[in-house]
C-alpha cells in the first residue's frame, strides 16, 4: 500500500529479541543457568512447567534456542539484508554473572556480546540492548526467592554497572527490565521475578501471593533506578527506557460501571509500573491498588527519593493486541497470556490473540499525551503455523497484512501528533515462544528449520514477509 510517509529522518526500523529464546549455549564457556532454562516446553493447550532440577527425559527448548550463539554473523547478515537500523537483543544475565551474585564477571560471556555488537555496528545496526528479558539466574531463585530479596538490586547494579562500563561505547540504547508491569499479572512471578524458590509446576499458575509480586516489582522498580542513575551520571550520552507490557483495555458496554473497571484495569496493569519509572512516583491510584491485592508495600528510608532519581528517558513497550473488561458476562478468549474477553469485532491469531491495529493507534496517543517524552514500539508481531512449501519457501501474506497495518497504525498516530521513534518486530527469525516454549508458533520474517521435537537442520530462509519488511524499511514506511 502506498501512503504518506510521515516516519521522521532516522527513523529506527528493526527487530526485536531475547538472549533466552534464540541464544542457546545455555551451558557453554561459563553461562549459568536462568530460570528459562528451566521450562519446558509446551503448546498452545499444555502448559510448561517449571522444574527445580533439569529432568533428563523433559525437553527444554531454551537450552539449545535457535543457535544464535553460534549464528550471530549469518543471523546479522540478513537482519542487515532487510535494511535493518536497530537490533533489539538481551544480555543473558548468567552468562555474565552465572550465579547472579559472583563477585567478577565472567570474561567469555563479555567477549561474546562485544563480537555481537562489533557485527552490528559495522552492517550500520544500532543495539538496542534489554538488561533483563525475562530472565535471572536460576541461582538466584534458589538462594533468595529472586526479587523478593532486596539483595537482587545490589546484584543487579554491579551486572548492569559492569556492562555500561564495557559497552557504552558500543550501545547507546538500554532497557531495564522487559514487560516490568507483567508481575501485576501472577505469570510474571516466574519469568520476570523469578519468586518461585522451590516451586514447580505449570507457567502462569504458580500459587504467588501478591503481596510477594508486588514487593518484588518495588526491588525491581529501585533497581532499575538505580541503575538509570549510574549510566545517567557516568555516560550522559546513553539513553535509558523502561519496557511495559502494553494492555490496551476497552470496556465492553457503555455501563459506566464497564468505564469504571477499565480505568481502572489502564492504571493497574498499565500505569501502575510507568508512572514509577517515567514520572519517579507512585500514581495517586497505588494505595487503592495495595488495599485491593491485600498489599502492603515495605518502602524504606530514602526508596522513594532514589525512584525520583531513576526516571527514564524514552517509553518502550510490546503491543499484541487489545482486551475487553467487563461487569457483565465475557466471552473467553484463548490467547496464552491475554488478559480479557473476546472481542466481538475483532480477529484472533491461531494462538488466540486478537489483532488490532487501531489499537496500537489508541495506545501511542494514550501512552504520549501522558507523558510526553519519546516512544519506540519494541514488540508487536504475530505468532502464526507457517508451512513451508515444496521449495521450502514460506508465503505469509497473514503476516505481511498484519505488518502493513501496525505500520499505518503508527504512521497515522505520528499524523496525531505522537512522538514515535522506532519500531522493532518481536522476532524477526523464528525463535521460541515465551509463553509456551514452541517453535511452531513462528513470528519471523526469517524460517527456521527447528521443531518442536528437537529435529531440524537451523537453516535460515527468508519468507515473503522478508522483503515486505525491506521494502517498508527502505522507503520509511511510504511503500510496503
Ligand atoms: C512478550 C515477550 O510477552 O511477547 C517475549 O516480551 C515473547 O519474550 C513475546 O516472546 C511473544 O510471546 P510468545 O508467548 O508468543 O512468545
Amino acid at each position: 500500500a502506498d501512503r504518506t510517509a510521515p516516519f521522521p529522518d532516522g527513523f529506527l526500523w528493526g527487530g526485536a529479541t531475547a538472549a533466552n529464546q534464540f541464544e542457546g549455549a545455555w551451558d557453554e564457556d561459563g553461562r549459568g543457568p536462568s530460570i528459562d532454562d528451566h521450562l519446558t516446553g509446551g503448546t498452545h493447550e499444555t502448559p510448561r512447567q517449571l522444574t527445580v532440577t533439569i529432568d533428563e527425559d523433559a525437553w527444554y527448548p531454551n537450552h539449545d534456542g535457535i543457535d544464535f550463539y553460534h549464528r550471530y554473523a549469518e543471523d546479522i547478515e540478513l537482519f542487515a539484508g532487510m535494511g535493518f537500523k536497530v537490533f533489539r537483543m538481551s544480555i543473558s544475565w548468567s552468562r555474565i554473572f552465572p550465579n547472579g551474585d559472583d563477585a567478577e564477571p565472567n570474561e567469555a560471556g563479555l567477549e561474546f556480546y562485544d563480537r555481537v555488537f562489533d557485527e552490528l555496528l559495522a552492517h550500520g545496526i544500532e543495539p538496542l540492548v534489554t538488561l533483563s528479558h525475562y530472565e535471572i539466574p536460576y541461582a538466584l531463585v534458589e538462594k533468595y526467592n529472586g526479587w523478593a530479596s532486596r539483595e537482587l538490586i545490589g546484584f543487579f547494579e554491579r551486572y548492569c554497572r559492569t556492562v555500561f562500563d564495557r559497552y557504552h561505547d558500543k550501545v547507546t540504547y538500554w532497557l531495564t527490565f522487559n514487560e516490568i508491569n507483567s508481575s501485576v499479572m501472577p505469570f510474571g512471578a516466574v519469568l520476570s521475578e523469578g519468586v518461585v524458590q522451590g516451586l514447580e509446576g505449570p507457567l502462569g499458575v504458580m500459587d504467588v501471593s501478591a503481596q510477594v509480586r508486588f514487593q518484588a516489582l518495588h526491588h525491581q522498580f529501585l533497581a532499575s533506578a538505580a541503575v538509570v542513575k549510574y549510566a545517567h551520571e557516568h555516560y550522559p550520552e546513553l539513553k535509558m527506557g523502561n519496557m511495559a507490557l502494553f494492555l490496551q483495555y476497552y470496556p465492553l458496554t457503555s455501563d459506566p460501571a464497564d468505564q469504571l473497571l477499565c480505568q481502572q484495569a489502564m492504571q493497574k496493569a498499565n500505569w501502575y509500573c510507568s508512572d514509577v519509572q517515567v514520572r519517579g512516583a507512585y500514581g495517586a491510584y497505588a494505595e487503592r491498588v495495595w488495599a485491593e491485592e491485600g498489599v502492603q508495600l515495605h518502602i524504606e528510608p530514602g526508596d522513594l527519593e532514589l525512584l525520583e532519581q531513576g526516571k527514564v528517558d524514552f517509553y518502550t513497550f510490546s503491543y499484541y493486541m487489545s482486551n475487553v473488561v467487563s461487569v457483565h458476562e465475557l466471552e473467553e478468549t484463548s490467547g496464552n497470556m491475554s488478559m480479557g474477553g473476546k472481542n466481538p469485532y475483532l480477529e484472533s491469531t491461531d494462538w488466540g490473540w486478537q489483532i488490532d491495529p487501531t489499537g496500537l493507534r489508541i495506545a501511542l496517543n494514550e501512552i504520549y499525551n501522558r507523558y510526553g517524552i519519546p516512544l519506540m514500539v519494541v514488540e508487536n508481531g504475530m505468532g502464526a503455523l507457517d508451512e513451508p512449501d515444496e521449495n521450502g519457501r514460506v508465503h505469509d501474506d497473514y503476516r505481511i497484512a498484519y505488518l502493513q497495518k501496525h505500520v499505518a497504525a503508527m504512521a497515522a498516530a505520528i499524523e496525531d501528533g505522537v512522538d514515535l521513534i522506532g519500531y522493532t518486530w518481536w522476532g524477526p527469525i523464528d525463535l521460541v515462544s515465551a509463553g509456551t516454549g514452541e517453535m511452531r508458533k513462528r513470528y519471523g520474517f526469517i524460517y527456521v528449520d527447528k521443531h518442536d521435537d528437537g529435529s531440524g537442520t537451523l537453516e535460515r530462509v527468508p519468507k515473503d514477509s522478508y522483503y515486505a519488511y525491506k521494502t517498508i524499511i527502505e522507503s520509511n514506511g511510504a511503500e510496503g
